[in-house]
């Protein structure tokens, strides 16, 4: 399975996802690098000062976690739920935990936090 960094908009390393307070404490923040159907999304998850990023491709049928931009179902705290068949992943690894996805996971994209900006990062 090809990896996000093979993606042709993929950010190159070293390059500013977002900033923390761009993301809502509890929730996500999408970016999205290109146009069109070749876009990548990606999305920040945020509790406090910690920060996870993954691909924003729910594994079930490759559909984005958000049906709505900028909203993210969030079932409890750190776990959302994917809009359209409502897997449950959790921030903190991007593992499904419950729904049609159980056994898959987001695909991690590695990031940092350097002067309050989120950084992607080699793996
Ligand atoms: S596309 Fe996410 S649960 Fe089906």
């Amino acid at each position: 399975m090809p990896s996000w960094r093979d993606h042709p908009n993929a950010p190159a390393q070293g390059s500013v996802l977002c900033a923390v307070e761009d993301i809502p404490q509890g929730s996500g923040h999408e970016v999205m690098y290109g146009e069109g159907i070749k876009k990548l999304r990606v999305v920040a998850f945020r509790d406090g000062e910690t920060v996870w990023a993954y691909v924003n491709s729910c594994p079930h049928f490759s559909l984005p976690l958000n049906a709505k931009p900028q909203t993210f179902l969030i079932s409890e705290r750190n776990q959302v739920m994917c809009a359209f068949h409502c897997a449950i992943f959790r921030f903190e690894d991007g593992a499904c935990i419950d729904g049609p996805a159980v056994g898959m996971g987001l695909e991690v994209v590695p990031i940092r936090i350097e002067n309050g900006q989120v950084v992607i990062q080699a793996a």
